[in-house]
């Protein structure tokens, strides 16, 4: 028996990264799921999953493509009851004063376009199939949608609206649909950026070794985490019987990033060795 069994999912950027996981979870929970992704990714990424799954080429900013994906799902699945998007692209922490003016208004719609824009082309392609099976929208936001310096202002503005599409389509779509997000803290995947910043072919994380040094280092858990250790909270947000009260909420996990200290990161390094025999941990 799975959390998830029974119940169909679409996926946006499900090919790689973060959304890789989801749709790996959700396949071990016991879903179907439609992958809606611009890269190339067969099924058989999956291993033994391989025959739930259905990869539709496409482009999230385009909004047919968006229907094509919900109206796979039905098609071959007979419903939807989860929506995850998720496709997002990063700035590199590009400074506002570091942001050539003329290069700023093309970065701005490229980011805009595939981090917002294209989470409510989804939600708008997907409210009729949920709203039949009492569905969820689960949207990837970031720690950069609830504080600073997760990227420049170009990505957290655009993960700040993702908030705010969260708050609000949970009160418009409620008590139909229930609507939250995750947001993750750094994890190390091929997260790429904006042509118009020279972004789209060099992936974030280019040193994976030391990102997952800086990671740790500014985590009260001192956890560099992967896909893999995000996706069990979609699976909690999708899954009705488990988070039947859930909506409007934005699940955080990033090592603890709330739970920083002034003085230092976490306040407990010297606890398990005082309070451990030697060698238990
Ligand atoms: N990696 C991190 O550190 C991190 C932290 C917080 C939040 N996030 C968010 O997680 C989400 C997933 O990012 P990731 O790190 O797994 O990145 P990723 O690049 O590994 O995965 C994104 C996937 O989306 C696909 N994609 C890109 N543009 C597309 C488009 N226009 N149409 C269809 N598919 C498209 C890519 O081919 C890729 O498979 C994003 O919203 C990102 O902002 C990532």
């Amino acid at each position: 028996m799975g959390w998830l069994d029974d119940r169909v999912a679409l996926v946006t950027g499900g090919g790689s990264g973060i959304g890789f996981a989801v749709v790996e979870r959700f396949l071990q929970e016991g879903a179907r799921v439609v992958v809606l992704e611009r890269s190339p990714v067969e099924p058989a990424a999956w291993g033994d999953h391989a025959n739930r799954v259905r990869v539709l080429r496409g482009d999230v900013t385009v909004y047919g493509d968006n229907v094509r994906a919900v109206d796979t799902a039905v098609a071959e699945f007979g419903q939807l009851d989860v929506l995850v998007a998720n496709v997002g692209i990063h700035d590199s922490f590009v400074r506002l004063v570091d942001l050539e003016p003329d290069k700023l208004a093309a970065a701005f719609d490229e980011i805009f376009d595939i981090n917002v824009k294209a989470y409510l082309l989804a939600a708008r392609a997907a409210v009729r199939a949920l709203a039949a099976t009492r569905g969820t929208m689960i949207f990837t936001v970031s720690n950069a949608g609830l504080y600073p310096g997760g990227g420049g202002p170009l990505y957290t503005a655009s993960k700040h609206a993702v908030t705010g599409i969260v708050r609000q389509l949970a009160h418009e779509l409620a008590p139909a649909i229930r609507v939250n997000g995750v947001a993750p803290a750094g994890t190390v995947t091929a997260l790429r950026g904006p042509a118009a910043l020279g972004q789209d072919r060099t992936g974030l994380f280019t040193d994976a070794e030391a990102a997952v040094r800086s990671i740790r280092a500014t985590k009260p858990l001192d956890i560099a985490p992967t896909g893999a250790d995000h996706a069990g909270l979609y699976v909690l947000l999708a899954s009705r019987e488990n988070s039947p009260a859930i909506t409007g909420e934005i699940l955080s996990s990033d090592g603890g990033l709330g739970a920083r200290g002034l003085g230092a990161i976490a306040g407990g390094y010297d606890l398990l060795d005082a309070l451990l025999p030697a060698g238990d941990s």
